[in-house]
């Protein structure tokens, strides 16, 4: 039988277009009682909740589908991180309204960082919406749902702070059934003074690691090949036994998924500069299958602003966190996300940013321009004070420089050969295969008989351009 495409969607750049699969289910349209239809947003730990969402749906017979127009129940998991991604929901919402008008009996909700932040005022102020659900309520779903069908709001944005869905199987929505998420903890205790997510997503907890590891083994034996562990802040990854009281480190845990299978190849996401540990790096040169990448988000090169952000590193200390992935890993490729325009900064400040860009040399980065969020330390501190047009050319300039280094970055993996895992086709050719090397770098090469999605191959790469290396397929 033919995959069901279920339609989860993510908005996330990294991902956007790519669609995604349900596992096969027999006789399907016997037993679906009703359909939900959900679109993420924002960060891959919103997608990954999805996951778990579509598991908790499922107990209540409902099952995806990827007509908006057939949908009993339609889910926007929602980003609250810049103001520009609460606008995109509000004008999907007023979309939205308009099936549910034509459709009388739609239900609507809204779940995730923006049904935390606004709360009961979403229910209130817009009446586009029946169902308000913080990320921590998600086990509540069919009780809230009954309350909705019944003719009243169900809204739950109780922030637990122990609630890590340890027990849900995710019912996985990833298209390629090569890749997948694993959430290993949730919330964060960081307080970076831009950021809302502390106040969205909670308090940080860990999530039982034998829980974990045994999600890894069950995603290999179904044939995926690769899973990425996620958490707001990997690094602070801890967990206690109840009864032995041993704890598990991040780079323990790291090490136990790794011992799945060689051929389980591990990634993670995301690490903390003030915490991410030698020990981890020691584990990442120890195993071929942990993947040599690390996103190690630095938001801005001046110890001044960084200071003012609350992040409790400074530059020298990141330049050193650098220098030990050099020594330690020396084939680790490294990425970032860059603030541009915080408050106060300076053109010094800025150039600070640019010169640590290009000394870290990133593969990649994620950049954005600073945007003010309402509750959060430096929106109560700070003055907003960099106009938007500086802030527009400050982000532009940190674009050009990472478009030089990423292509940079690429020209130097010419005439190199990488093993690559086979994730699908590539997005232009059928002919074509795509797929990533351990650096995370995509790498699109022509098909050769036999081989398929979720088989490693060694790539030849014989071009690049900024965001993909092509290459042919060699023996070895
Ligand atoms: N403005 C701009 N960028 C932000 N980020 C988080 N909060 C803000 C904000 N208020 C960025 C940071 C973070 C990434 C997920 O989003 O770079 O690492
Ligand atoms: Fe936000 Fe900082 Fe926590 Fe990341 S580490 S989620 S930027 S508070």
């Amino acid at each position: 039988m033919n995959p069901i495409v279920s339609d989860i969607k993510t908005i996330d750049e990294s991902r956007q277009g790519e669609a995604f699969y349900l596992p096969d289910t027999e006789d399907i349209n016997d037993i679906i009682l009703k359909r939900f239809y959900i679109e993420s947003y924002g960060c891959q730990m919103n997608f990954s909740d999805s996951e778990i969402v579509a598991s908790i749906l499922s107990e209540c017979r409902y099952k995806p589908t990827q007509d908006i127009e057939k949908a009993n129940l339609i889910l926007l998991n929602t980003c609250s991180i810049r103001e520009k991604a609460e606008e995109t929901i509000r004008k999907r919402l007023r979309t939205i309204d308009k099936i549910k008008i034509s459709r009388p009996g739609t239900m609507v909700g809204i779940l995730g960082c923006m049904a935390e932040r606004l709360k009961q005022s979403l229910l209130e102020d817009e009446k586009l919406v029946d169902l308000v659900v913080g990320p921590d309520a998600y086990r509540d779903l069919p009780r809230l749902l009954n309350q909705v069908e019944d003719g009243d709001k169900g809204i739950n944005v109780y922030l637990s702070r122990e609630e890590t869905y340890a027990d849900i199987s995710p019912v996985r929505l990833e298209s390629n059934g090569v890749t997948a998420f694993i959430s290993i903890m949730r919330g964060c205790d960081n307080m970076c003074s831009f950021c809302v997510v502390p106040f969205t997503r909670g308090r940080e907890r860990s999530r039982d690691p034998f829980t974990i590891v045994s999600e890894a083994s069950h995603l290999f034996e179904r044939g995926y090949r690769e899973v990425t562990l996620l958490g707001q802040n990997v690094d602070s990854y801890k967990w206690q036994h109840p009864e032995t009281h041993e704890t598990y480190s991040f780079a323990r845990l790291l090490e136990q998924v790794a011992n799945v299978h060689p051929d389980l190849r591990v990634r993670f996401s995301t690490s903390h500069p003030k915490d991410m540990t030698d020990d981890v790096l020691h584990v990442m040169a120890r195993h071929e299958n942990i993947c040599k990448y690390i996103h190690l988000p630095v938001q801005s090169g001046s110890s001044r602003v960084l200071s003012l952000m609350n992040r409790t590193y400074d530059r020298e200390w990141y330049k050193n966190r650098i220098e030990a992935i050099r020594q330690i890993v020396p084939e680790c490729a490294v990425s970032s996300d860059i603030i541009a325009g915080f408050c106060t900064e300076t053109d010094e400040d800025h150039k600070e940013t640019l010169s640590m860009m290009a000394w870290a040399d990133y593969c990649m980065s994620y950049m954005f321009s600073y945007s003010e969020r309402p509750g959060t330390l430096a929106a109560r501190k700070y003055t907003d004070d960099i106009d938007e047009d500086t802030k527009k050319t400050r982000l532009s300039e940190i674009i050009a420089l990472q478009r030089q280094l990423s292509a940079e970055h690429n020209a130097r993996d010419v005439g190199k050969t990488f093993k690559v895992l086979i994730e699908g086709d590539s997005r232009k050719s059928e002919s074509e295969f795509k797929g990533r090397n351990s650096q995370n770098k995509m790498i699109v090469f022509p098909k050769a008989p036999g081989l398929n999605p979720g088989n490693y191959v060694h790539v030849f790469i014989e071009s690049s351009n900024s965001a993909t290396l092509l290459g042919r397929i060699v023996t070895n």
